[in-house]
């Protein structure tokens, strides 16, 4: 059995009196691919957040390649504590670092061309020198059929263009798990498939991925594994074929019949 790249354990998550997360756990195996619908306010975004801690969870552990996310774990030897410490900011960046994140924005930096803004990480985060950081940003830009618009400004771009800039930007810091955050939703219909087909090359080549999207063509064809989620809770999941095509709750059948 492959190990599990990401480890979902209990995971609650409130933001105030709400909670938004209610006990969530799921593997995500190494290369795999995982889908999560659900409607609108279910905690879809809140849970990947939590992944890479862009939010900080209220009770559960989530584990990624092994590492416990947000936390080390005291093991009570020696005069120390047992439970969890809270990693260092410095802790922190490293682990994000590791975690891409695609989301349905595309937060690039206006003033930098494409070729630039995929450089940016490498160069200021990882402190990769510009020759060798340039050579890698313009092999992912081919990768993500943009080899030819090295040059362009974000506003010099289409939507979709921008997209697969971010999606070469992120994958520019090596990541060991990608997440995307409804990557195509703020897409005009015309351009959606071309930035659908990166991310199915990408699991092809074996990234692992977890995916919030409507789009359940993709969901269909490129997740190993379909969760529904609503209300902060797992009310369904299975290989996406099953849930999409013989879905058993109801409230599954409910969102499906008004997306599909
Ligand atoms: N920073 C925050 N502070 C307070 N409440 C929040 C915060 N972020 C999210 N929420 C609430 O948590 C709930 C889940 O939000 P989340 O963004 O995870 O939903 P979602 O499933 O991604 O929805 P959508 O499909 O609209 O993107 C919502 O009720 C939202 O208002
Ligand atoms: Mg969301």
């Amino acid at each position: 059995m492959t190990e599990a790249m990401v480890r979902i354990s209990q995971v609650r998550k409130s933001f105030g009196s709400h909670e938004v997360l209610r006990g969530i756990s799921l593997d995500v195996p190494e290369r795999g691919v995982v889908c999560v619908v659900g409607p609108s306010g279910s905690g879809k975004s809140t849970l990947l957040r939590c992944v890479n801690r862009l939010e900080t969870i209220t009770a559960g552990r989530i584990w990624v390649d092994g590492e416990l996310i947000g936390y080390r774990e005291l093991d009570g030897r020696g005069s120390r504590r047992r439970g969890l410490c809270l990693l260092k900011p410095a802790e922190l960046c490293k682990q994000r670092e590791s975690i891409g994140m695609v989301f349905q924005r595309f937060h690039l930096f206006p003033h930098r061309t494409a070729l630039e803004n995929v450089m940016e990480g490498p160069v200021t985060v990882q402190r990769v020198n510009r020759v060798d950081a340039e050579r890698l940003a313009r092999r992912l830009l081919d990768r993500v059929g943009l080899a030819d618009r090295a040059d362009y400004y974000p506003a010099q771009l289409s939507g979709g263009q921008q997209q697969r800039v971010a999606i070469a930007r992120s994958l520019a810091m090596s990541p060991k798990l990608m997440l995307f955050d409804e990557p195509t939703s703020a897409l005009d219909p015309e351009l959606v498939q071309e930035v659908l087909t990166v991310m199915r090359d990408l699991a092809a080549d074996g990234m692992t991925m977890m995916v919030v999207t409507h789009e359940m063509g993709f969901a269909r064809e490129v997740a190993d594994h379909l969760v529904f989620i609503d209300g902060g809770v797992i009310v369904e999941q299975g290989p996406p074929r099953e849930v999409l095509g013989n879905p058993r709750h109801e409230r599954t059948r409910a969102f499906l019949g008004q997306v599909v």
